[in-house]
């Protein structure tokens, strides 16, 4: 289950300040809980991990069946946004970090990008392979994706025929609407939906999250029981709620003048929960002019390149860490002895250890140069944790964004660079933007 620690903020936030957002987070989180916010009609996230039961596990099962029947040793997963990010985290934070004994096929991810050496590469890749996809999009409508699933759609038609491809194919979309919901209609694909009430940030416990992790040789249901726990736990409308505490704290700390929080991890198995965890927040929170700016960092990588600025730079900063407690191996640094490189003050110590004391350094070290620190820890990485702490995340920022004043289920400000793109490539309906766009280039 997820632990929180907010001693690192003591110095910046007294007792009684805390209280009182303590308080206001706690009215917040009725908000989320009775649904009498704005974009209420988005909580469909709220209740996922307990109303996904066995059905909705065995459905995704049956694709990893099927699948494996065929051999298929590639998986193209399309989707951008919330359409990629969840499940992206997972498998990164629950594979090996260098792909030794994978538990299912290779999982790539696509249509997040429009390069087209990316796109290139990819086909190259899908060439070589026994391959399958999953196309993510709730709109349906999404140019990214769209565009790497015709080229992909169109190779796996020319080399296994339209029927064949069409097992290959497994699209999540809304239940009615859209362009990807009439194509798979009409071509008879597999599809899961995505229910009208879960924004794509909110969707990692759902299908759109479930599939691909179960593709990749994961266990779905210790994931969603994680989740359930956390779903569970975190409704309390308590000062007690790690949701409620960490959204109160996240938001006094705002209004004392910060305006960046890192996530940050020792443990690079992390790297894309941080890349998640920046679409959950910065697509909530960050409207009206408002919003604390969410960066991600992975130590002690990062501290070779950003650790100066977080020591020394504009004290702006927050530093929220997730720390995984336990490590699943064990590795301990042997004698030499000749000591050439000086190294045996560490001789008989675990990696591990060495990695825990570079974290209590890095605590001390930015919490005396000014940067507040919140601690947020899972006991190990493995589905079940994994699960707690995306739920952990998506209820805080619910509360969190309520707290700011801001519907967190809305992304208004998306759509501004989508219109001058259509505009510059003559799509119908923009003609008029298209002239006028052009002048300004
Ligand atoms: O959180 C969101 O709603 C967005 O990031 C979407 O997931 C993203 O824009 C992709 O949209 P769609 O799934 O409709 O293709």
């Amino acid at each position: 289950m997820v632990k929180l620690d907010l001693k690192g903020c003591q110095p910046f936030v007294d007792e009684k300040t805390f209280k009182a957002y303590v308080e206001r987070a706690i009215a917040a989180n009725k908000i989320v809980e009775e649904g009498s916010g704005e974009g209420s009609d988005f909580l469909g996230w709220k209740h996922l991990p307990s109303e996904t039961g066995k059905a909705q596990i065995d459905d995704c099962q049956s694709v990893v069946s099927a699948w494996k029947a065929k051999g298929i040793d590639l998986v193209v997963v399309i989707g951008i946004g919330g359409s990629y990010l969840g499940a992206k985290a997972a498998i990164e934070a629950l594979s090996h970090s260098f792909q030794l004994a994978p538990r299912g096929p290779q999982i790539v991810f696509a249509g997040n990008n429009m390069s087209e050496d990316y796109i290139y590469e990819l086909m190259e890749l899908v060439r070589q392979r026994n391959a399958a996809c999953v196309v993510i999009s709730k709109s349906g409508t999404t140019t990214e994706p769209a565009v790497s699933f015709r080229l992909v759609k169109s190779y796996l038609e020319e080399t296994y025929g339209k029927a064949e491809a069409g097992e290959r194919i497994v699209a999540i979309t809304d239940k009615a609407r859209g362009a990807l919901k009439s194509l798979s209609t009409q071509e008879g694909y597999k599809t899961f939906v995505i229910e009208d009430n879960i924004g794509g940030r909110f969707s990692v416990l759902s299908p759109v999250g479930l599939l691909p992790i179960a593709l990749a040789g994961f266990d779905i249901e210790a994931l969603i029981r994680g989740a359930r726990d956390a779903e569970k736990a975190l409704m309390a409308d308590s000062s007690e709620n790690v949701a409620v505490q960490y959204a109160a704290m996240r938001n006094a700390l705002y209004d004392s003048g910060k305006k960046i929080e890192l996530l940050a991890s020792f443990n690079p198995k992390m790297q894309y929960v941080g890349e998640w965890f920046k679409q959950l927040f910065g697509e909530s929170e960050g409207k009206d002019g408002k919003g604390l700016f969410p960066a991600s960092v992975i130590f002690t990588t990062d501290l070779h390149s950003m650790g100066q600025y977080i020591q020394q730079g504009e004290r702006t900063l927050i530093e929220t860490v997730i720390t995984v407690e336990n490590a699943h191996n064990t590795v301990v640094i042997g004698s030499d002895p000749q000591n050439l490189d000086g190294l045996n003050f560490l001789a008989g110590k675990r990696v591990e250890f060495c990695n825990k004391m570079a974290q209590k350094g890095t605590f001390l070290a930015h919490v005396d140069g000014g940067v507040p620190n919140i601690e947020v820890s899972i006991d190990v990485l493995d589905e079940y944790n994994l699960g707690a702490l995306f739920f952990f995340f998506e209820k805080s920022c619910g509360i969190s964004a309520y707290l700011l004043g801001i519907n967190p289920f809305n992304q208004p400000g998306v759509e501004a660079y989508k219109k001058n793109m259509f505009a510059l490539l003559d799509k119908p309906g923009y003609e008029e933007a298209s002239a006028e766009i052009k002048k300004r280039l």
